[in-house]
């Protein structure tokens, strides 16, 4: 359990500390009872230093001697002394580069040195990472997110060297990931490729197994050109989400201008693609929308996140409104970002009733009596309520209407207010206003239409069933977000 479980002893099992793989098939029967789709969270970057794989590679045994990045180094001229290959820097701080005493050679980890990189030119584990694949699809699972994917390759020369990487102007700490600018070990022309071997196993899957399509999500925090190439190109399919996290990057100063431009760098690529958009608001790897945009913001983002078109994708407890919890470090775990990964608060009980255990792994937070699923559920104008109302919206005809058929636009209808408007141009159209500012707005002549109040947040004067005239003016209070329905 170092870096949370991302580091993988063992691909095609169950941690003990979780269950068995018993466990895992009696959770899928469950799942499929309730018609929920499970998706894995696949991490092909490395392994643990205590997979089996890694130790063969140590040892140079069965074919195994390339599985991972391993590398001599360089002897200094001057001092004699031997080198790391590159001067790259991991994401968490300090050399990717470590020296092994038992193979005498250095093994290249973009994460934790606990966290070797495997491959991806060997053939071999390209093929051990399909079967891997195969091993939980044979389990259910409707497909998974891929995590660090632009990490997957780095550049090598022909003669086995590595170049250094261009030192960046705007940061001198020679340990911080941010030093250098990564041209030789992120967003590699393979990885593009990887995704579409992927795509294609499991399409083939399906094609001799039946049953749904199973889905990609790739974790990539890239410039949006190289997304848009993880879909896939005219002969080739590839990931189905590339996920797009420009709305994670939005702060508590953020206005609708600034939300408007968000989905701007996103869509104008992308919809020229006729692809699937997506927007993630929140992860495991961020601080929680509560503290990142303010607790009074919650309920904008969700209504945002689920009024665009394509996937919304929300981290647990981001519905009910959970905030990040001080953390001490343990044994267990000490990470800056145990705050977001407290467990999930369901009713105001002991723990929550997340565990029955004595103790969580990771604190409840202390508010959890307040924010909690139980105290939300069925209570208008709650986090929770506002959320499942949205998610019923999405389904309507009107929230499934693309762009092309005119169904969906968006703007900055003054600096704070944010319009989106959804409609299948026949009977329904749906207004939804969403006010970032801390001032009250007064609109006028926004339609020429009449509507009624569908969806109102705790902070609207309104109820819902109230008619409105958008030839007239609209009042939106601070923070006040609201959904219209024209009456047609
Ligand atoms: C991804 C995960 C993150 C993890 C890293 C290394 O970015 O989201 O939590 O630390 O990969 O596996």
């Amino acid at each position: 359990m170092s870096d949370f479980g991302y580091d993988i002893s063992n691909f095609t099992e169950v941690d003990p500390i979780f269950g068995t793989l018993a466990d895992f098939d009696a959770m899928m029967v469950q799942a499929k009872a309730l018609n929920l789709k499970i998706i894995l969270d696949f991490v092909p970057n490395h392994s643990s230093d205590e997979c089996e794989w890694f130790q063969k590679s140590i040892n140079r045994q069965d074919g195994y001697d390339d599985f991972y990045v391993w590398h001599d180094g360089k002897l200094n001229a001057e001092t004699g002394e031997r080198e790391p290959p590159s001067n790259w820097v991991s994401v968490f701080g300090g050399s990717q580069w470590t020296w092994n005493e038992v193979r005498q050679q250095y093994f290249l980890h973009q994460f934790q040195v606990k966290q070797p990189d495997l491959n991806f030119s060997s053939p071999m584990v390209r093929e051990h990472m399909l079967d891997v694949l195969g091993f939980w699809l044979d389990r259910g699972v409707d497909g998974f997110r891929i995590d660090a994917v632009p990490h997957i390759y780095e550049h090598r020369n022909a003669d086995g060297s590595y170049r250094d990487e261009p030192i960046n102007d705007w940061n001198n700490d020679p340990n911080s990931y941010d030093y250098l600018d990564h041209i030789y070990t992120k967003d590699q022309p393979e990885t593009v490729q990887l995704m579409y071997e992927w795509r294609d196993y499991l399409v083939q899957y399906q094609a001799q197994h039946g049953g749904p399509t199973r889905v990609l999500l790739a974790e990539a925090y890239s410039p949006v050109e190289t997304l848009s190439a993880y879909f896939g190109n005219g002969t080739r399919l590839g990931t189905q989400l590339p996920m797009n996290f420009q709305l994670m990057y939005l702060s508590g100063y953020s206005t609708a201008k600034d939300v408007v431009g968000s989905i701007d760098y996103w869509m104008q690529t992308m919809w020229t693609q006729h692809q699937t958009a997506n927007w993630v608001v929140g992860n495991h790897d961020t601080q929680r929308v509560a503290n990142r945009m303010g607790a009074h913001k919650v309920d904008l983002l969700n209504v945002i996140v689920n009024a665009l078109p394509g996937a919304s994708v929300t981290y647990y407890g981001e519905e009910i409104g959970m905030s990040n919890v001080e953390t001490e470090c343990t044994e267990i775990s000490c990470d800056d970002r145990d705050g977001e990964r407290t467990p999930m608060q369901w009713a105001p009980v002991k723990n929550a009733d997340f565990s029955t255990a004595e103790n969580t792994w990771l604190p409840v937070s202390p508010d959890y009596a307040r924010y909690n699923v139980q105290t939300e559920r069925g209570v208008a104008r709650s986090s929770l309520q506002i959320f499942k109302s949205l998610q019923q919206l999405k389904s309507s005809s009107a929230f499934l209407a693309f762009k092309e058929e005119g169904g969906f636009s968006y703007e900055a209808v003054t600096e704070q207010v944010l319009q989106i408007v959804r409609t299948n141009k026949r009977s329904e159209e749906y207004r939804i206003f969403v006010n970032m500012g801390n001032s009250i707005e007064i609109l006028e002549g926004l339609s020429n239409k009449v509507y009624e109040y569908v969806l109102v947040t705790a902070y609207s004067l309104h109820t819902p069933g109230e008619t409105i005239d958008l030839r007239e003016r609209l009042v939106l209070m601070p923070y006040e977000a609201i959904v219209l329905r024209w009456l047609a």
